[in-house]
């Protein structure tokens, strides 16, 4: 009331307080500290809101995992090295000098650390006793465990367990007439031979297969391939006999063959013998570099043709016909052959001139070949003196023994046999189910950055684009582990026809590779029951299959280095993500890009399209081609076998790349940093990408690596791919015409 009047003055502004009466001074103190209050309690809710929303940069993610990955990010750079000098030297310097190879063998990379690991925990679940109630599956996965692991009676079996083998196989000549020799050349049949030899899923001569038919998916159909040869590529055949290879690798044989009490001299000069008859069929392979166009791959021929087109022989009693409806007649299968059943030769020049090379040599040195090549697969199962001397070659070719502890050896073993059932226990135990949804949301965005990236391209046709996006969206995914295991009928059905023996290692080998066979080739004819995803959960890999027009990432990947649901999301773009657009870009390497969506091989693209694709491809294949590897004496990577790898990398980086911002920005800002790194998330991001691939080796793993592809070295993996990236650049300032940085760059997808 007066305050209004006497409110012009200053003076008067204390007493328009001391004017009120007591009451009302009372409340307007209350008003006063609600007031503060309610600021207050505003103040704390806005905190903790921000906090919680999107602009906790200033704030490391503090997560184990998070700070995990800090460690093994640190650990793996080598500060001391430029980015723009060298990535891989820079992401990788730190871990390969804090390892090395272990003398069990020839190389590490960051996925043995992760695959040993699985390992160990793959040990723990097939070392706990049977339970009550265990599901047959199970029950014969430990039991072949076992039987692996009794070194006890492996010792006390000796080498009997081999000779009913070799009896069934009409001798090994080299044996003379110990056990196990006894050979009659009168008897001799190559189709007998090769056929018997096969029902162990050895494949000495010939390599036949039942595969879908790449032109008609509806269909499978029996394929012949080279065989391929024992030591690892075609090169190490040239070398001179007095070399450390050619001689350990006699030595071998001959070692084994006394073993069986074969005569030392007649040994030497039958390896010998055999040495050149490997060499010369190894001299009429196609090589690698002509095995990438897969229409020269696929050609087709009723049985009743092939006599008119490869050479037959009375003399080793041998006809194509004969071969194949002998082959198909083998226990368990026995189909009758039809003429018009068709056949899709694959090495065609090898298969013209097989005959004519085997009929330069004696019967005896053809048979001791074909029973080495299944004699030299069953070593690692005969007792542990055997694996010494295996152990003394793979020295000599690899650099190291490769000799593991047995317990790893069992474990692949049951892998590679009963690899779904012991891949439902680790799941089970050890898989993260949030992970599928994850990857599966991840492999969204990565091909949807795909199709954005196909959308910009202008080498390509707009025709060829709408199919190739067709393509993207066709492709299917299998991720983690297929449901069907965890089904005990289902799994059980799946290995119905498997007999394990608790104690008899040997025999169930035996049993197991015949299974294979048989399995194998029914699909000829039936509808087996098999699950649809049949590679084991617990692999360490991804993979994409042209045929099936699918990726596929098992439980094993789906793990820290390369996933984890608390990494932050540059980690896993980074990992697992530059492995999903990998994967996806090999659907569109030059191979790959042979399949339409369907999987089948039909040309879907226009000849321009092509034209185009080829001259690009080169950019890459001298890219790659000009790589020297410092780690063997500067040898050089093969940029055509590497190819479609390089591609795919390639393509994969960007990708995921991409998917990654588009992340960010959906999210509004960056991402926390990781604890107690100035790292930024882009850096994060190229430096996940280069460390799932730290290498060290040995030089002789080096050089093997390099002959026989398909990868590039991991050094060319990581610089190769990140030259060709101007955001890879961006992200570390790579000044122009650095190493990391030139300015001729290669580009596809
Ligand atoms: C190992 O094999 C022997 C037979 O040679 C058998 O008596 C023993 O029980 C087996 N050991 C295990 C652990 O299965
Ligand atoms: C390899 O094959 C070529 C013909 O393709 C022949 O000239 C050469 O002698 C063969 N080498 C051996 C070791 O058989
Ligand atoms: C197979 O032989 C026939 C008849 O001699 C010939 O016409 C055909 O071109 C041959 N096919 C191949 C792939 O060599
Ligand atoms: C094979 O195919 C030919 C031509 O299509 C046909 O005349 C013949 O009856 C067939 N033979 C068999 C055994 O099916
Ligand atoms: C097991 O063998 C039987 C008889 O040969 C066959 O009918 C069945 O399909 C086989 N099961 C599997 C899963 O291979
Ligand atoms: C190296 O690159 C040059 C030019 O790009 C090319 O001509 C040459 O073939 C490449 N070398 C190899 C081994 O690829
Ligand atoms: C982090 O890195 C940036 C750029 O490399 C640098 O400028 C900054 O000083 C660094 N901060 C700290 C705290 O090391
Ligand atoms: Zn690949």
């Amino acid at each position: 009331m007066e305050s209004g009047e006497k409110g012009d003055s200053p003076r008067n502004r204390e007493p328009w307080f001391r004017g009120r009466t007591r009451t009302e001074r009372i409340l307007l103190v209350l008003a006063l500290v609600l007031i503060l209050l309610c600021a207050a309690l505003i103040c704390v809710v806005v905190y903790i809101s921000v906090k919680l929303g999107s602009s906790d940069n200033f704030q490391a993610c503090d997560k184990l995992e998070c700070i995990r990955a800090a460690a093994r990010v640190a650990d793996g750079i080598d500060f001391s090295v430029d980015p723009c000098d060298n990535f891989y030297e820079y992401a990788c310097g730190g871990w390969m000098k804090n390892h090395v190879i272990p003398s069990d063998r020839s190389f590490l990379a960051s996925f043995s650390i992760l695959r040993d690991t699985v390992q160990v925990k793959l040990k723990q679940v097939l070392e706990e006793d049977i339970s009550e109630g265990e599901i047959e599956a199970i029950v014969k996965a430990k039991n072949l465990y076992g039987s692996c692991m009794n070194t006890t009676n492996l010792k006390a079996v000796g080498i009997s367990v081999a000779l009913p083998l070799l009896r069934e196989i009409g001798g090994w000549p080299i044996l003379g007439t110990n056990e196990g020799g006894n050979w009659r050349e009168g008897d001799f049949s190559l189709t007998s031979l090769i056929v018997t030899i096969n029902k162990y899923s050895n494949v000495p001569y010939i390599y036949p297969y039942v595969y879908l038919d790449s032109k008609d998916k509806k269909r499978r159909v029996l394929y012949l391939d080279n065989p391929g040869s024992i030591l690892p590529e075609r090169k190490h055949y040239d070398q001179p006999r007095d070399s450390p290879l050619m001689k350990a690798y006699v030595d071998l044989g001959v070692k084994v063959a006394i073993e069986f009490g074969a005569d030392e001299e007649q040994a030497r000069r039958d390896m010998e013998d055999i040495l050149d008859l490997e060499t010369n069929l190894v001299n009429i392979t196609t090589p690698l570099e002509d095995r990438r166009d897969n229409e020269k791959l696929y050609n087709k021929f009723t049985v009743g043709e092939m006599k008119l087109n490869f050479t037959e022989s009375k003399e080793l009693d041998f006809t194509w016909r004969g071969y194949i409806q002998q082959l198909l007649q083998i226990d368990g299968v026995e189909f009758d052959l039809d003429e018009n059943q068709t056949v899709i030769v694959v090495d065609i020049q090898y298969m013209k001139r097989l005959i004519p090379v085997l009929l330069q040599f004696p019967k005896r040195t053809i048979t001791n070949y074909a029973v080495w090549r299944i004699m030299n697969n069953r070593i690692k199962d005969l007792p542990d003196r055997f694996r010494q001397y295996l152990g003394e070659y793979l020295k000599v070719l690899y650099g190291s023994s490769h000799i593991r502890s047995r317990w790893r050896k069992c474990v692949d073993v049951v892998v590679n046999y009963l690899g779904l059932p012991i891949g439902r226990l680790f799941v089970q135990r050890h898989f993260d189910e949030e992970a599928k949804a994850g990857i599966s949301d991840m492999s969204d965005n990565i091909l949807d950055s795909f199709r954005t990236i196909l959308s910009e391209l202008d080498w390509m046709d707009k025709d060829t684009r709408e199919v190739a996006e067709e393509k993207a969206l066709f492709i299917k995914r299998k991720i983690g582990y297929e449901d069907s295991i965890l089904d005990d009928d289902l799994l059980n059905r799946r290995y119905e026809n498997v007999t394990i023996h608790p104690v008899n290692y040997f025999e169930n080998m035996l049993f197991l590779l015949k299974r294979t066979v048989i399995d194998d080739l029914l699909e000829l004819r039936t509808n087996l029951y098999r699950m649809e995803w049949e590679v084991a959960p617990s692999t360490v890999n991804a993979y994409y299959s042209p045929p099936q027009n699918r990726i596929m990432f098992p439980a094993g990947i789906l793990q820290p280095p390369y996933y984890h649901k608390d990494y932050p999301r540059s980690l896993n773009y980074g990992g697992i993500g530059t492995l999903i657009g990998h994967e996806i870009t090999h659907g569109f390497d030059d191979r790959g890009r042979q399949y339409n969506k369907e999987g089948e091989l039909h040309e879907w693209w226009s000849k321009r399209s092509v034209d185009k694709f080829k001259d690009l491809q080169t950019c890459f294949i001298n890219q790659y081609g000009n790589f020297s590897s410092p780690e063997a004496d500067g040898m050089k990577v093969n940029g055509i076998i590497t190819l479609g790898e390089n591609i795919a990398d390639n393509g994969g980086v960007l990708q995921s790349y991409r998917a990654y911002r588009n992340f960010v920005s959906k999210r509004g800002s960056e991402e926390n940093p990781l604890p107690g790194l100035n790292i930024t998330h882009d850096q994060l991001f190229f430096i996940n990408f280069a460390q799932i691939r730290c290498t060290i080796a040995e030089k002789k793993n080096f050089v093997n690596h390099l002959m026989t592809g398909p990868h590039s070295p991991s050094r060319f993996r990581v610089t190769g791919t990140l030259q060709n990236l101007p955001v890879f650049s961006e992200a570390f300032q790579c000044p122009k015409d650095s190493y990391m940085n030139p300015r001729h760059k290669c580009r596809l997808w």
